[in-house]
């Protein structure tokens, strides 16, 4: 374990890239197999998911195509606000589609629960999550994923594509941010 010394903060790794690669390599097999001969359609919550989808889109051996959504849900702290808004929506009709919602983390699950319900009204013909990450101990809304690579436990990460304040994103590994108290 390293621990990188960011002003106040401390990192450390929690999930090694090498071991992210590996999933996500497994999580486009899956995911092409499950809908072999058949056409997916990726939706991406930005940004944090940015960089997992990036990584899996290139895993999966179908026909692909791609949007991304929006949402906000955290303010700028680590804590979440509760409220879930749309702030950027798709682009294209869904409908007919099987739709994957690429996500970075589901934590207490509101972000996800919102975005079924809304996707559901639009009449794909299936509607699978995968997230990279899974913290079921925070759940406070009742959500599935149906592809999850790593459950990590009730602590707060960055990196691959996560953020604290918009910062880490940047890193390789997926780290456990300590932030000095408040
Ligand atoms: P949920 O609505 O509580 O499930 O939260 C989902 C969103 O909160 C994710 O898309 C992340 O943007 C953010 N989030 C939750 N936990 C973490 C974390 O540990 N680090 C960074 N962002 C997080
Ligand atoms: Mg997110």
């Amino acid at each position: 374990m390293t621990a990188t010394p960011h002003g106040q903060e401390h990192l450390k790794v929690l999930v090694r890239r090498s071991a992210i690669q590996r999933r996500v390599r497994e999580m486009g097999r899956q995911i092409s197999r499950d809908f072999r001969g058949e056409r997916v359609h990726l939706i991406g919550v930005l940004k944090g998911a940015s960089i997992f989808l990036s990584d899996l889109i290139r895993q999966i051996r179908l026909e692909v195509s791609l949007d991304f959504m929006a949402v906000s849900s955290y303010g700028k702290g680590s804590q979440s606000s509760g409220q879930v808004r749309l702030t950027k929506d798709l682009d294209t009709s869904i409908e007919g589609l099987n739709v994957i919602l690429v996500e970075d983390i589901l934590d207490t699950g509101l972000t996800l629960h919102y975005l079924c319900r809304v996707l559901q009204q639009r009449k794909p013909r299936a509607l699978r999550i995968a997230a990279l990450l899974d913290k079921p101990e925070r759940r406070v809304r009742e959500v599935k994923a149906d592809y999850v690579g790593f459950q990590i436990p009730n602590e707060f990460v960055v990196g691959y594509g996560l953020d604290y304040a918009e910062r880490y994103r940047n890193l390789k590994d997926v780290c456990i941010l300590s932030l000095p108290p408040e």
